[in-house]
């Protein structure tokens, strides 16, 4: 009897005691959770002070989800909260004078190819700004969530000599050179002119970022493959890089780098000293620092920045025949001169291309079909190497009317 009595008193007690336990922490974890959030108050009334009070700033703008503000207000951009920065390339054009429907066409063939969120800088003249605007807005229309895109004025960062670097070459190159400041919150991009394709995915070439040494910020090809026919090791009157020089019609620039290496400090030197022997601008300035600096370049094959000399005598570019062109670049005026006639089919695929529709049918087809009147030049004659990425691609059956919507 003893024994089942002292049970019972035991339950009882431990009755209690869980009892009160389970009272005593309802109680205080009320107390303690009203306490957290009267302290979590405090903290975002804090940091919605500077908010609310000035321009966001991108990373807490970002985090946030609304992106609206940047550098000046002729900025316009559109962006999808859903993308991050990460998984974004950026490709940025200088485009000035009568370079308008050229830019929009190789604009055009970026966003054929990559599967990955873009962005697009681009820079120009304050009269072709509207028609940038105007054009790229109706293509977020057309490819929602697949790209946003700046529009900015030029802006060399120097005073005094603005009209001096505008002459130094074609009208306004020269702002390339000052991406690094006047860029200043970008990371990293891609830089073409204005007159280059894309025939693969822009990933293809961003993956070269990965690719380089701790002490490489930048990517550029050589501007030749040989030395009888190499420019540079035959006319140059002033250093340039490697053997042959490099052409800087597509180069990746790590803009941080750049700036780390304070980049814009050789510049305006290195022009002062060269001015007078330099033919090709800022593709030449670009050569000099490099030649004093190897360290800091990394060279990437021909077949990512595919020009009339790789083909236009003989075929002398070996990635492209192995991998096909990445990068077309019909430099000298080639995508709208009778003398290159197969820079020109291709150009002329791209350009009556419509986005949004089967690019299998109305662009691979297409341009091989132009492609195949240009047999009688030597371009021509292997034309497959211009198409042998964009195959990879661009498949029969793949596209369907609305993938667009069905991605988003
Ligand atoms: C550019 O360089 C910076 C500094 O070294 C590095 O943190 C960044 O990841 C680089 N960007 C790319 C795209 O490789
Ligand atoms: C990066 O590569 C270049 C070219 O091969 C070389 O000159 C340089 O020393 C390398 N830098 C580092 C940090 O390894």
């Amino acid at each position: 009897m003893l024994p089942l009595t002292m049970m019972k008193l035991v339950v009882r007690f431990a009755m209690i005691f869980v009892f009160s336990v389970l009272v005593g922490y309802f109680v205080l974890s009320k107390y303690i959770k009203y306490g957290i959030e009267e302290t979590g108050n405090e903290i975002e009334k804090n940091t919605q002070i500077p908010a609310t009070s000035g321009v966001m700033d991108k990373e807490s703008a970002e985090e946030s989800g609304h992106y609206h503000m940047n550098m000046d207000n002729n900025l316009h951009m559109y962006t999808s909260p859903k993308l991050k920065r990460l998984e974004e390339i950026v490709l940025a054009v200088v485009a000035c004078g009568d370079r308008v429907a050229e830019t929009l066409v190789m604009l055009k063939s970026a966003l054929i190819f990559s599967q990955v969120h873009l962005r697009f800088i681009v820079i120009a003249d304050d009269d072709l700004i509207p028609s940038f605007k105007e054009k790229l807005k109706e293509w977020t229309t057309i490819l929602p969530n697949k790209f946003v895109f700046e529009v900015h004025p030029i802006n060399f960062p120097l005073q005094g000599n603005t009209e001096e670097w505008r002459k130094l070459f074609k009208p306004c190159a020269a702002q390339r050179l000052f991406l690094p400041t006047v860029l200043g919150s970008v990371d990293a991009l891609l830089y073409v002119d204005t007159d280059t394709l894309f025939l693969a995915p822009l990933e293809e070439i961003w993956e070269h970022f990965g690719k380089m040494n701790s002490s490489q910020m930048a990517a550029l090809t050589p501007e030749h493959e040989d030395h009888a026919t190499g420019w540079y090791n035959r006319f140059a009157r002033h250093p340039y890089y490697g053997p042959l020089g490099v052409n800087s019609g597509v180069m990746l620039m790590n803009l941080t780098r750049m700036r780390q290496f304070s980049w814009n400090e050789y510049v305006v030197p290195i022009y002062k000293e060269y001015k007078l022997k330099i033919t090709w601008g800022d593709q030449d300035i670009i050569n000099i620092i490099f030649h004093f600096h190897p360290d800091k370049l990394y060279i990437y094959p021909c077949r990512y920045n595919f020009r009339p000399d790789h083909c236009m005598y003989m075929s002398v570019c070996t990635s492209a025949e192995e991998e096909g062109v990445a990068v077309l670049h019909g430099n000298r005026g080639s995508f709208h001169s009778e003398k290159h006639m197969a820079f020109r089919a291709v150009y002329r695929a791209m350009e009556e291309y419509q986005l949004g529709t089967d690019p299998y049918m109305n662009l691979l087809l297409v341009m091989k079909k132009y492609l195949e009147e240009t047999t009688s030049s030597n371009c021509g004659k292997v034309s497959y190497i211009f198409t042998k990425a964009a195959e990879k691609f661009i498949r029969e059956g793949d596209f369907v009317e609305d993938e667009q919507e069905e991605e988003n």
